[in-house]
Order: C-alpha cells, then sequence, then structure tokens
C-alpha cells in the first residue's frame, strides 16, 4: 500500500501517530513560513501541514513549484490536535493535522478545465462531459454516487433478504417490445442478422418463472433508442423483479415496503407525504390531474418531500399514431377480462389491465404487470396487436412454447434506479447521478463515442455504409 491510512480512517487515529498518506492537493495555502495543503480522498479533506524549518532550502523551493491543486502527492507524517482557534468544524477531520516529515510528489497535474473545489461556479455541459472523470472528482458527483452505491446496496440487501435471487440475463438477445426503437449488434457469423440489446429482461425474467425461480431480481442496463430527455438516457438500470404466484397486491406491497425502508435508510431527511401510498385508477388522475404521473407532493417547494403513488387500471391497449392497436405497457400483460370470449368480442380499447405504475414527485419511477399466463389468451392478445400467426411464431414462439411446459401465475415490476437516485438528490437530470451519462443527443463526448469503424470491421460484419 502507497497510505497507511485514508483520510476518512485518520479520524480514529491517535494523536502522535506517524501516517503515510497518498491524495490529491485540493487547496494550498501559503502563510509565510508554511505551507497549508487540504489533502483529499474522495470527499475527505485533511489539512497537511508544511513548515518551512523541516525542509531545506532546495527542498523548499521544489516543494512550493511542486504542489498545486489536484496535484497527487505521497505524505509521511505526525497526526497533531490543530490548535484552539484553527479548527474546522465543517469537516470531520477538523480538530486535527498532518505535520508532514516527507512529500514525495507522485504526479503533477495540469490546471483543470474548469475550477474542482467550488460548487458554486456554474461549468458548461460540453466541458463537464468532455473531462468527465475531472467532473466526477467535484463533490457534487461524488456525493451523488456514493448516494447511487447506498441506493443499490440497500436495494439488493433488502431483496436478498427476502429470498429474491440475482440473475443475470442476456444484453445480446432478440427484440423484445417495450415501445421503443432498438439498439442492434451486427452477427459476425452469421451474416445479416443482428441482436438486439434488450429495452428490458420482459422475457427472459418470465422464462425465469417458467424455470422455476420464483422470485427473480436484477440490478440491469436497459438499452432504448428514443429522445434523451431530462429523465431519460438510452441506457439506464432498472432493479428488475419478477415473481411467481403474486397477485397485484403483493407486488405493489413488496415495492412499497422496500421503498419506505429505503428512504429511511439512505435519506433519513426525507419525508414521505403519504403512507400507505395512494393507490389511484389512471381514469382518475387523467380526469383529476391531466397526466397520469401526477406531482402529489403538498409543498412542491420542499426538497425533501416524496409523494409516492400507484397508478392502477391503465386501458390494455391504445390507438397508435398510425391508427393501428399498441399495448399501453407491453403485451405480455394480463388483460382484465374474465374468459377468451370477452377478449375476442369486447372493444379493445374499453379493456382494463392489470397493469401499475409507480410514480413519485410527477416521474414515473417504475411499472409493471400480472402478466398473461395462458398461451392461447396470450395468442390472442398478439393478434389483437395486428401480429400475423406466422410474426407471433417468429418474434415470440419461444415464449408461446415455453408456456406449453407448466407456467406458474406471475408478475413483476421494474423500478427505474436514476429517476429515484436523481429525486433523492434533488438533481433536475439523471445524468447528475450517473457516472457516465451520454448527452443530450446521444454522445459520449469524453470517449468520442458513437465513432466511426475501419473497413476491415465492416467487412467482418457484413455491413456496408450508405452515404
Ligand atoms: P417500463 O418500460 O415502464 O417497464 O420501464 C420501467 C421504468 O424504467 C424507467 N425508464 C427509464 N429511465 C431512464 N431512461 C429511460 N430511457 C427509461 N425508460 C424507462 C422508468 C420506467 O418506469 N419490462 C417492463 C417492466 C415490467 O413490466 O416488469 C418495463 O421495462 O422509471
Amino acid at each position: 500500500m502507497l497510505r497507511s491510512h485514508s483520510v476518512k480512517e485518520l479520524i480514529s487515529v491517535p494523536i502522535g501517530t506517524s501516517v503515510t498518506l497518498a491524495g490529491w492537493v485540493h487547496r494550498r495555502r501559503d502563510h509565510g513560513p508554511l505551507i497549508f495543503i487540504d489533502l483529499r480522498n474522495r470527499r475527505d479533506l485533511m489539512q497537511v501541514v508544511i513548515r518551512e524549518k523541516d525542509f531545506s532550502a532546495s527542498e523548499q523551493l521544489q516543494l512550493r513549484e511542486a504542489i498545486r491543486p489536484e496535484t497527487v502527492v505521497q505524505i509521511q507524517g505526525v497526526v497533531q490536535a490543530r490548535k484552539p482557534g484553527n479548527e474546522n468544524p465543517d469537516i470531520a477531520t477538523g480538530k486535527i493535522e498532518v505535520i508532514a516529515e516527507k512529500v514525495i510528489i507522485i504526479n503533477s497535474a495540469e490546471t483543470p478545465p474548469f475550477v474542482l473545489d467550488d460548487p458554486s461556479v456554474v461549468v458548461g455541459e460540453d466541458v463537464r462531459m468532455k473531462y468527465r472523470y475531472l467532473d466526477l472528482r467535484r463533490e457534487r458527483l461524488q456525493k451523488n454516487i456514493l448516494l447511487r452505491h447506498e441506493v443499490i446496496r440497500a436495494m439488493r440487501e433488502y431483496l436478498i433478504a427476502r429470498d429474491f435471487i440475482e440473475i443475470e440475463t442476456p444484453y445480446l438477445g432478440k427484440s423484445t417490445p417495450e415501445g421503443a426503437r432498438d439498439y442492434l449488434v451486427p452477427s459476425r457469423l452469421h451474416a445479416g442478422k443482428f441482436y438486439a440489446l434488450p429495452q428490458s429482461p420482459q422475457q427472459y425474467k418470465q422464462l425465469l418463472m417458467v424455470a422455476g425461480f420464483e422470485k427473480y431480481f436484477q440490478i440491469v442496463r436497459c438499452f432504448r433508442d428514443e429522445d434523451t430527455r431530462g429523465d431519460r438516457q438510452p441506457e439506464f438500470t432498472q432493479l428488475d423483479i419478477e415473481m411467481s404466484f403474486v397477485e397485484q397486491d403483493d407486488i405493489l406491497r413488496l415495492i412499497e415496503e422496500m421503498y419506505i425502508h429505503l428512504v429511511k435508510l439512505v435519506t433519513p431527511e426525507k419525508h414521505i407525504t403519504s403512507i400507505p401510498f395512494p393507490r389511484l385508477s389512471y381514469a382518475e388522475v387523467m380526469a383529476k390531474y391531466g397526466t397520469d404521473k401526477p406531482d402529489l407532493r403538498k409543498n412542491p417547494d420542499d426538497p425533501n418531500e416524496l409523494a409516492f403513488a400507484f397508478i392502477l387500471d391503465f386501458p390494455m391497449f391504445e390507438k397508435k399514431e398510425d391508427g393501428s392497436l399498441g399495448a399501453v405497457h407491453h403485451p405480455f400483460t394480463r388483460p382484465r377480462i374474465a374468459n377468451m370470449a370477452e377478449l375476442k368480442s369486447a372493444d379493445p380499447l374499453t379493456i382494463l389491465a392489470d397493469q401499475y405504475d409507480f410514480v413519485l414527485n410527477g416521474y414515473e419511477i417504475g411499472g409493471g404487470s400480472i402478466r398473461t399466463h395462458d398461451p392461447k389468451m396470450l395468442q390472442a392478445v398478439f393478434e389483437i396487436l395486428g401480429h400475423s400467426p406466422e410474426d407471433v411464431r417468429a418474434q415470440f414462439g419461444h415464449l408461446l412454447e415455453a408456456f406449453r411446459y407448466g407456467v406458474p401465475p406471475h408478475g413483476g415490476i421494474a423500478p427505474g434506479v436514476d429517476r429515484f437516485i436523481m429525486i433523492l438528490a434533488h438533481e433536475p437530470n439523471i445524468r447528475e447521478v450517473m457516472a457516465f451519462p451520454k448527452t443530450g443527443d446521444g454522445r459520449d463526448l469524453m470517449m468520442n463515442a458513437p465513432s466511426t469503424v475501419s473497413e476491415q470491421q465492416l467487412k467482418e460484419l457484413h455491413l456496408k455504409i450508405v452515404p
């Protein structure tokens, strides 16, 4: 190890301990014969004092030259109590400092393209995205990424303690309709064929229910080629859940209890507007608020208020722009009908579905449904959606076939992780809670993606670019 303690670990070290630290120079202040450095590890700062009398004239010259913000240094020294009056109550290590005995400059740093230690400075989006690794050093993103870590860890622990198992599903798969465009990956071995990156693991998780796992979850990346907005990224993370032998109420209760727990554990300063979470019908909220994701906060100026709600009783089908019928959630959702005859005779637009949305402060932070587990009913839904029997066989044949071998009644939900953390962090954009997000037009300015590829790569993939 290049250090004996991180800054955070110093808090519990007795006065007089010899330590070796390593980190970044956050700030430097010169006071005549003393140089003060705020040494940084993550968000934690430690004051290091370099006394003129402890270093030779040439060493001093070298240090004064080399120690600049963001320089990486290693420091050997002794922990001592700060003199009364010099304590800093704003930082956890504010009662102590380290008197340097030896300073090694590990790596120098050029002046960063923007100020890292002053959150009040507004930095242009493009510069932030191009130098994301520097933006991530700033307190705002350090805090958000840490919060993200805490939320995801608490989700995992909560579900594992309730007998859920985490199972990974493929990223190279087959297109599943979730209403967006697919990202396609050309196959080298199968000319002219493509994988689709999952818009969600919807079919895989249902097949895991057929496989008998009963309680599944996955913190999973999903990919949707749609226009980016403040609460939308082309790749984002879901807490994907599926359960067997459940009804709607079981899933809503699980989610409600988990989110109350998450808020208490991770952001105890927040308060939840209504417990139990209100359950409102789609028709009711559309009539009352004109949206299916109403903001139910009592005081929208309060950054610590969280108004969760479930929206229920969605229509199963909707008319798309081209006049054809689409599924409001997805075709695997169970229509709320008594029997097949009713499904076939009723006006599809009047049929409701066992679908639920989870909303928070005016955002949709999750969606799910009880699924159709009767293969005949599923086939009928596909037909109402305008799929020919051949098309159904080609696109969904695997699922219909799987359902012939004993499928348990099942249902699930997928809360969006990024949106929830964005709201907890009181940020205006999900970019602020992702380590490496895309710009509004889907680019990664740091790595410069998307980018062109070589002729050779195109040839291997049997692709030609048409200008
Ligand atoms: P749905 O499509 O409603 O359901 O997605 C679930 C939740 O994922 C989040 N979300 C997004 N977050 C950021 N950027 C995006 N582009 C984006 N798209 C969606 C939202 C949304 O509520 N397979 C079903 C779930 C199920 O039926 O179990 C599904 O994906 O918070």
